[in-house]
């Protein structure tokens, strides 16, 4: 199939983008991509491609942009029930750490997610996964953490397997029993993370080599955080990780700064994410670091807090950075790539061009899948977007709406 006249082709060619290099978009105007085997097979011009190819089937993008989907690389998209209720707490005054300390907000979830039958967990979390699909996500990565234990933890990377098989949406799944400290270890968080890291992650280790033939092993993840795990509670979870040959991640900085930034990268963590607490001197190291930061800027918004990822900060010092929904219960119930680039272009103080390269190829860099997805290029999964917009600056500028009109994954057209 031959998608031609396209207003701006956006490849984003050349791998990931770190620092100032960040918005590189590779424009090819009037540009056409040619798709077989749900690969990409040539991307130019559309009088090039048009004559090269006149006998593919054409799909005429009709004068809008054409980009890569986006990848979603930080959520938290399987869960049960709901937090409307904590919602308005909030907004009477009560933090999101208070609530948590009194056994709601995580533990709430734990709670629904716990008692919901793997059919349940499928059936609540599939319409989720269709909306980002129709807001352009074609991949996401989508973690565990509302079961923290061992029986829920694999239920829900089962739904998550079922789920991937289902499609469209491609998931990226990580294990984060390390989420929060379940009610029974109330103040035995040691016990807990005695408990992780010596049965739940071989266990996982186990189940994954007999139940998910065919993926690699999941990252796993530790929420590094005042209230939630200690910096060597999340260095032992993850060592341990490492040593079965898990890929990491680490939330870290999103309220305190623990030293989860630098962790990650003593570990060789594929990204360390929220990142609103970090110091001066972790943003220069993590810049140095194959490490990419990741960004989430819906959960301020979703929180009404005013501080942010130091985005600009990381960019000059040359960091790799992304960025994500963070969809979940509590903090960011949002499905849209599209309103973390409006949220990104105001709060980050990205330019459309740097959002869009930092939801795409830096973002499949934090899942460490940058050589499949994240640009068109030829040999990649043929994963893009038709929007309803003619030029590329009108995503970040407009919001609220879905500007997506046709949805490609690797090669199948699912029209909006
Ligand atoms: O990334 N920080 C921890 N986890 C989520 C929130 C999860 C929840 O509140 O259910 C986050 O913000
Ligand atoms: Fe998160």
């Amino acid at each position: 199939m031959l998608i031609h006249s396209a207003s701006q082709l956006i490849t984003i060619a050349g791998g990931p983008q770190r620092g100032q290099e960040l918005g590189n978009l590779g424009i090819i105007p009037g540009g056409a991509v040619l798709i077989q085997d749900g690969e990409i097979a040539a991307v130019g011009s559309s009088s090039e491609l048009r004559s090269i190819y006149p006998d593919e089937p054409q799909l005429d993008a009709g004068g809008q942009v054409v980009l890569p989907g986006f990848v979603d690389p930080h959520t938290h998209a399987i869960w049960a029930g709901d937090r409307a209720a904590e919602f308005e707490m909030r907004l009477q005054g009560k933090s999101y750490l208070e609530i948590l300390k009194e056994g709601g907000g995580i533990l709430s979830t734990v709670r629904a997610t716990r008692t919901a039958s793997l059919e349940k967990l499928i059936s609540e979390t599939r319409p989720r996964l269709w909306s980002m699909f129709k807001h352009g996500t074609t991949t996401a990565e989508i973690k565990t953490g509302y079961g923290l234990r061992t029986v829920t933890e694999l239920r829900m990377l089962q739904a998550l397997l079922a789920l991937d098989k289902e499609g469209p949406l491609e998931i990226v799944p990580t294990f984060l029993g390390a989420h929060a400290i379940p009610p029974e270890y109330k103040d035995r968080s040691d016990e807990y993370t005695e408990l992780l890291c010596n049965t739940m992650i071989p266990i996982l280790h186990e189940w994954w080599s007999q139940r998910a033939l065919g993926y690699e092993l999941p990252f796993v993840d530790v929420f590094c955080e005042t209230g939630a795990f200690s910096l060597e509670q999340s260095r032992a979870i993850l060592g341990k990780a490492r040593e079965l040959g898990f890929p990491l991640k680490i939330h870290a900085d999103e309220f305190d700064n623990l030293g989860g930034t630098s962790l990650a990268i003593e570990l060789g963590a594929a990204s360390a994410d929220h990142l609103v607490a970090t110091s001066r001197e972790d943003i220069d190291s993590i810049a140095q670091s194959d490490t990419v930061a990741v960004a989430l800027p819906c959960t301020p918004f979703g929180l009404a807090e005013e501080h942010y990822t130091p985005a600009r900060e990381i960019l000059a010092a040359g960091g790799t950075l992304a960025i994500a929904t963070d969809l979940n219960p509590g903090t960011a119930w949002c499905e849209s790539m599209q309103f973390v680039l409006a949220l990104a272009c105001r709060y980050l103080r990205l330019t459309p061009a740097q959002a869009i390269s930092a939801g795409t190829i830096n973002s499949a860099a934090a899942i460490g899948r940058a050589d499949r997805i994240g640009s068109l290029e030829v040999g990649k999964q043929a994963d893009l977007l038709i929007l309803s917009i003619a030029d590329y600056r009108h995503l970040g500028y407009r919001f609220g709406t879905n500007l997506v009109q046709t949805v490609i994954k690797k090669g199948q057209v699912y029209p909006n």
